[in-house]
Order: C-alpha cells, then sequence, then structure tokens
C-alpha cells in the first residue's frame, strides 16, 4: 500500500434544504473533491496523494472545508477555481495558500516540503483497479 505524503480531506456533508447551518455540498464540495481526484489522475500522483470525502468538519460557515494531511493544513471557502492553485502551490511545492487558510483552524504558518515524486515508484506504486474511489 502506497504510503501518501499528503491526503486531502474534503468536505461533502449534506444537509437538508433550509437548514441554517449550511453545508459543504451544497456549496460544491463533491466537485472540489472530483476535481482534485482528477488533477491527481492527469499530474500522475496517485501514488503520493489522495483525496478522499470527509463528513462535518465543524467548519460550516466557511465551507467547501479542506484540510491537507500531515501538515494538518485547513482551508475554507474552497471552489472548484482553486483547485489548481491547492494542487501547484499546496501539494507540489509545499507552499500554504494563504488567502484560503481558516485563521481560527490553523496554527502559524508553517514551511511544507515539496512533493517528493519518483517516477520509478509512481510505476510501481500505482494501483491497477479503479479500487480507490
Ligand atoms: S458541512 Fe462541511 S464543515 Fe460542516
Amino acid at each position: 500500500m502506497p504510503r501518501y505524503q499528503r491526503h486531502i480531506f474534503v468536505c461533502t456533508n449534506l444537509r437538508p434544504p433550509g437548514n441554517p447551518t449550511g453545508c459543504c455540498s451544497a456549496k460544491g464540495g463533491e466537485q472540489v473533491r472530483l476535481a482534485l481526484k482528477e488533477e491527481i489522475r492527469t499530474r500522475k500522483l496517485k501514488p503520493w496523494v489522495r483525496a478522499c470525502t470527509s463528513s462535518c468538519l465543524a467548519n460550516c460557515s466557511d465551507g467547501v472545508t479542506v484540510v491537507i494531511y500531515p501538515e494538518a493544513v485547513w482551508y475554507g471557502r474552497v471552489t472548484l477555481q482553486d483547485v489548481d492553485e491547492i494542487m501547484d502551490r499546496h501539494i507540489m511545492k509545499g507552499e500554504i495558500v494563504e488567502r484560503l487558510l481558516i485563521t481560527k483552524l490553523n496554527d502559524a504558518p508553517r514551511r511544507l516540503a515539496p512533493l517528493d515524486v519518483r517516477p520509478a515508484e509512481a510505476d510501481a506504486a500505482l494501483p491497477d483497479s479503479k479500487s480507490d474511489e
């Protein structure tokens, strides 16, 4: 099993229409998750990076909420338009996307390591099925 260098959790929690708390599903959480997965696939990063659904991350008013581990960086109000920047800067280069940070949930900005991509490992670690849904 691959050991992911970055694990992206995207809230896709759904609440009934009219619920005053709102939800990330109504703000496009599933679309954001699918766009991240597509970027991971097209950039051939599946051995190192994974994007998964999450239930409510208790940050509903600032959704779509995304948290990326192992650094535990929390982003809020994430839209489809932010996916490329998250991939280019945070995932690939280890740069924090400051404008999306949820300040109440993050410690002081940290310096992250860039992704360590080794093509030979990618071939060996790529899953042979669509079982990563
Ligand atoms: S519904 Fe997404 S953080 Fe609560």
